[in-house]
């Protein structure tokens, strides 16, 4: 088969290391890709959501099937686009339509449809400018602290969590004018749950599904979960508190019905679903028993999680493109998933400044010194055939161990012998929960 994958960060490299091994691979592309996809297939200087682009390229090439990395092509529609094609439409695409990604696209509509279908989440409402009011009354009826979200894509940073209701009305109000521009025209508006967080994925073929290892990322920048938020600075899989007890509760009360909803609704949804849950603690539990805690979804994103998927790939042992076929085809429930029993960290090395303003281009040394810990490109380029850094995250060090600590051990021992101008890499991954 020939595969075109798209993306090009560290999840799109760790999904290409994986779709690799598969034995029915006979070449694979990555749009835009990486330095480090580079190593595991070829790629084409084509953006994720140049669709017209992308068309002449599938054509012209023969590709079998896209994968789709992140949410932006889908949210503009790229599975309707294959199957409105003539051309394009026996192509299977992994991710699901325009209709499905609203899930991830609009906060307001992944809540309407977690009201419809009972699935546990926290209580809500949505306003817009002509409500304002109406908003700083509801957030009068809440407990601190308040946490706003634009309604739209914000690339990661919609959501706001304020400790007072004074700046919880300031910040609504600033919503609302266009803080984010469109995407905060709507805001939702939402109880704070207090718990552990844990990302659960399943792919779906629209009528089964299969779970694939839960993980758990860090997304502050500072050790002890401190300072501001950023696309994620490590993972760990599996989660200790995620046992059989506790994913069926995830199953029963989030992933069925989430499943079934979407095609009670009629969407076609075929591709990864990305579970965001809290796990809320009954007052007074130990964190050793928290397997005790009932599962919420924060929220449901649309595609694989980042620096999930470089934690996930590695523990997921069945072959991905037989999976793949299996949502292509309708076949998933014949398609069980295992997995690796051994633990896997994630540690990201970034651009000093990251999550702010950051240079990029200053060279790489030491790849090539790593042992036992496989390192996945996030933000990386090549130039003059020497890597170079080219974004916030710049490498994801994953490591196995026989249990959190070794894996831990096992990439920082390894991201200390990888530099580059102003790194930085937090050292607490998984600590919390091991
Ligand atoms: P989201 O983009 O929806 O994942 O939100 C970003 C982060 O804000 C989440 O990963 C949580 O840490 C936090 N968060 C979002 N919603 C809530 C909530 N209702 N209660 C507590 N924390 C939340
Ligand atoms: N790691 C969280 C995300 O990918 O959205």
């Amino acid at each position: 088969m020939k595969l075109l994958l798209l993306g090009s960060g560290g999840r799109e490299h760790a999904l290409a290391w994986k779709i690799a091994q598969s034995p029915k691979v006979e070449k694979l592309y990555i749009a835009p890709g990486n330095a480090g996809t580079a190593e595991v297939g070829t790629n084409v200087a084509l953006k994720a959501d140049d669709f017209e682009g992308i068309k002449a390229f599938v054509l012209r090439e023969g590709i079998d099937m896209v994968v789709v990395g992140p949410e932006d092509p889908l949210v503009k529609g790229i599975a309707d686009f294959f199957r409105a094609d003539a051309a394009l439409s026996a192509i299977p695409v992994i991710g699901p339509s325009k209709a499905g990604a609203r899930l991830e696209g609009s906060k307001d509509f992944a809540k309407g449809f977690m009201r419809r279908h009972n699935i546990p989440t926290a209580a809500y409402r949505t306003f817009t400018r002509e409500t304002l009011d109406e908003g700083k009354a509801f957030l009068r009826t809440l407990k601190a602290p308040y946490v706003l979200k634009a309604d739209g894509l914000c690339a990661g940073k919609g959501v706001l969590i304020v400790p007072t209701l004074d700046e919880a009305e300031k910040e609504l109000e600033a919503m609302l004018g266009g803080m984010f521009g469109n995407a905060s025209a709507s805001v939702v508006i939402e109880e704070y749950l207090s718990g552990i967080e844990c990302s659960v994925f399943v792919l779906t073929d629209g009528k089964d599904y299969q779970i694939l290892p839960e993980a758990k990322d860090y997304k502050r920048i500072g050790e002890g979960d401190t300072g501001p938020n950023t696309g994620g600075m490590g993972s760990v899989s599996p989660v200790p508190f995620a046992d059989a007890r506790w994913m069926k509760k995830v199953e029963d009360r989030i992933i069925r019905p989430t499943v079934n909803g979407l095609r009670e609704e009629g969407i076609d949804y075929r591709g990864f679903i990305f579970f965001g849950l809290m796990n809320v603690l009954p007052e007074g539990t130990d964190v050793a028993n928290a397997s005790e805690g009932d599962p919420y979804v924060i929220e449901y994103n649309v595609r694989m999680g980042d620096p999930e998927t470089e934690t996930v790939m590695l523990r997921l042992q069945t072959d991905l493109v037989e999976l793949f076929e299996g949502v292509a085809t309708g076949t998933l429930a014949s398609h069980p998933v295992s997995f690796d029993s051994r633990s896997a960290v994630c540690i990201m090395l970034v651009s000093g400044g990251y999550p702010a303003s950051y240079a990029k281009g200053y060279p790489i040394s030491g790849l090539k010194d790593v042992q036992e810990s496989i390192v996945f490109h996030a933000g990386t380029a090549l130039k003059d055939a020497e890597v170079v850094t080219n974004g916030g995250r710049v490498l994801a060090v994953c490591s196995y161990g026989k249990d959190g600590e070794e894996a831990l051990a096992a990439s920082l021992k390894n991201a200390g012998k990888i530099h580059f101008t102003d790194s930085y890499f937090r050292r607490d991954i998984g600590k919390d929960i091991l």
